[in-house]
Order: C-alpha cells, then structure tokens, then sequence
C-alpha cells in the first residue's frame, strides 16, 4: 500500500527533475556533479554545469547519466543525495515511496542501478515503483493513455531519442536511438572548428544551437561565437550562419525521422488509424528545435503536436501518477 509521501523523479541525462506529491515539481538541475579529490562534492547541479570546462585538475566535472541510463552510480547517488537536499530544505525525507520514469525495456542490472542510487540516498525508502519514460510523457501531454486509443509518442532528449506505441497503459512497440541535443551540440562544434579553425566550448554549442538551429532549411542569420583557434592558440571568434547549423545537425534529425517511419510501419493497422486521427506526439528538450513540426509533418504526412512544456512532460506525467493511485497500478510497477 502506498504511503502518503511519494517523490518522483525523471534521470534526464541533461537534467534531473523531481516532484513532490501535493506540493508539483520542486527540481530541475543539470545533471552535473563536481568533485574534489576523488571524495567531496563541491558543487552540483546548475552551479557545477557552469564549472564545466573551466576546472582545474582536482576538479572532477561529470554527467553520470549516459543515454538514459546510470553510468556511475557512485556519483549519482551523491548528486541525488544533493538534490533531495536542496528540494525539501535539508528536511530527512524518511518512509517515501519513489516513483521514477525509466527508458523502455532497460535491463535488470540498470533497474538495479536506479533503485541502490534511491536506496543509497536516503534515509528509509519504502516502495519504489517505475514507469516507462514514454507513457509518463504522454500523461504528461495530457494524453488519456490507459483508454484503447494508440498514440505514438517521439521524446527528443539530451543523450536519446526514444519513439513508443502505447495503447492501454502499456508500451505495444518502442525504439530507442541515440541521438539528441547533445549529439547536436557536438556537430555544431565540429562544423564550426572545420569551417573556421575554432574551438568552442559545450555551453557555447548548445547556445548556438538554442539560437539558430532548424529543422528545415533556415533563412539567413548569423551570430558571433567565441572560442579558441586551433592554428594560433589564441582566444578568437567567428560569425556562424543558420545555413551552417542546419547543415551540421540534418544528417541527424534525418534519422529521428527514419526512426519514426520504421515505428509506422511496424505498427498495428488499428492503431495507425488512431494515429491518422491525433497526430504525432513529440516532446524532450530538443523538440523546441525550431520547425520541427513542419520537417516531420512533412516527411509522415501526419499531424504533428509540440508538447507547451516539452522539457517537463515526464515528470508532469510522473506528477500525474504520483497523485492518482488508481492510474500508478495502472500503468507503474513495484521493483521493491
Ligand atoms: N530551445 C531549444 N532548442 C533546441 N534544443 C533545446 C532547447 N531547449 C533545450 N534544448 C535541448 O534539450 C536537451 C535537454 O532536453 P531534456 O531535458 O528533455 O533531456 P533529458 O531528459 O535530460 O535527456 P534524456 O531524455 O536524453 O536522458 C538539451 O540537449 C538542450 O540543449
Ligand atoms: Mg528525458
């Protein structure tokens, strides 16, 4: 039986985000932990991510989610341990249930991996439930997935783009790829270091990124970036254009849009019918990438919806389900 504190929490691998049942969304950090020595954590979250290639060598600066899943979890459970800290004012939170939104079909070792970093954090853990990432992000859209209604969702985050079927509370077909925004920021960097000879940072790329970039063929703007010359070593800058940003990420965003004909065609001609109806649903930080709507309206010839608070759908949903036991036994399953 549930109790009345449940946490939720979505592992972004760009950001962590945490809700508090009767009380809404109360963190969203970058998921970056700086260590000193190999012990202390001297910072986290958004103040460690503005440490990010500015370190000197003590420092240890690091993202330990990778394509959705736990890739340290030493580091993890101190980063969470941190974050739990922060959301509830040093409180000790003790006999909460967790609820925690996980990539589809992720094995037991990486299942594992979230529940000993629950565990490890905190005081008393009670249950620990876990949801599929594309069905909380559906909730989190506003979507009634538990009906006999199909709905095909596209979740375009940092590190993975993960595309699912969902009928009846449940994943029917889902396909996980590893592309996202940080793939992105780095052809941004490499675009720019082969064209002009310039270095630019992570923070710098996605910046441009957030600026320029577009899903289809842009019309003209320009915008000055700083960094390093590879030829001089000397700080220096250059102008780089919406053509050349476009031409960076297309290759891709071309297999986003592969990725989603392959789902289509896979899919059970009664739910494609319901698809017709409703549209795409796409979400994840990376869906704000400008005229995506059009470049996959173009390429499906289906309706495409941009979720309003694309960064937030999962752990909205992850809300929505903390809040409504009926709907957890629905759709999330106990792992402890
Ligand atoms: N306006 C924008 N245009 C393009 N990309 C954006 C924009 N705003 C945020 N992003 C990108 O969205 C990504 C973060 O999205 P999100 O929070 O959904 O990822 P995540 O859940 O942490 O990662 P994942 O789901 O892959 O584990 C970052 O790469 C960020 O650069
Ligand atoms: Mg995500």
């Amino acid at each position: 039986m549930l109790g009345r504190k449940i946490i939720g929490i979505d592992f972004g691998t760009s950001e962590v985000k945490i809700y508090r049942k009767g009380a809404g969304v109360v963190l969203k950090e970058k998921n970056v932990v700086a260590i000193k020595n190999r012990k202390k954590v001297i910072a986290s979250g958004n103040f460690a991510y503005d440490m990010l290639g500015k370190s000197p060598e003590e420092i240890e600066v690091s993202m330990p989610i990778q394509n959705g899943v736990i890739a340290d979890v030493g580091k993890m459970q101190m980063l969470l341990s941190t974050f739990i800290e922060k959301a509830f004012n040093g409180k000790k939170i003790k006999n909460a249930d967790y609820l925690v939104a996980v990539p589809t079909d992720i094995t037991e070792v990486e299942k594992r991996a979230f529940c000993d970093v629950i565990q490890r954090s905190n005081a008393k853990v009670r249950n620990i439930f876990m949801v599929d990432k594309p069905v909380s992000a559906a909730l989190g859209m506003e979507i009634d997935v538990t009906g006999t209604r199909g709905v095909l969702t596209v979740d375009i985050g940092a590190d993975t783009t993960e595309i699912a079927i969902i009928s009846l509370g449940g994943i029917v077909l889902s396909k996980l790829i590893p592309v996202g925004g940080y793939k992105f920021d780095s052809l941004i960097q490499s675009a720019i270091r082969k064209k002009y000879n310039l270095i630019v940072g992570d923070k710098t790329a996605e910046n441009v990124k957030i600026s320029l970039a577009s899903a289809v063929e842009p019309g003209e703007e320009v915008i000055r970036v700083f960094g390093r010359d590879v030829l001089s070593g000397l700080p220096s800058e250059a102008m780089v254009s919406t053509e050349m940003i476009y031409e960076a990420i297309n290759e891709q965003l071309t297999s986003v849009l592969s990725a989603i004909r392959v789902i289509l065609e896979r899919t059970p001609p009664e739910i494609s019918a319901d698809i017709i109806r409703s549209g795409i649903y796409v979400t994840g930080g990376s869906a704000m990438i400008k005229n995506l709507k059009e470049c996959i309206e173009a390429e499906t010839n289906l309706k495409v919806n941009i979720a309003d608070d694309a960064e937030y759908s999962v752990i909205n949903g992850v809300g929505k389900i903390s809040e409504d036991y009926k709907l957890l036994k629905q759709v999330a399953h106990a792992v402890k």
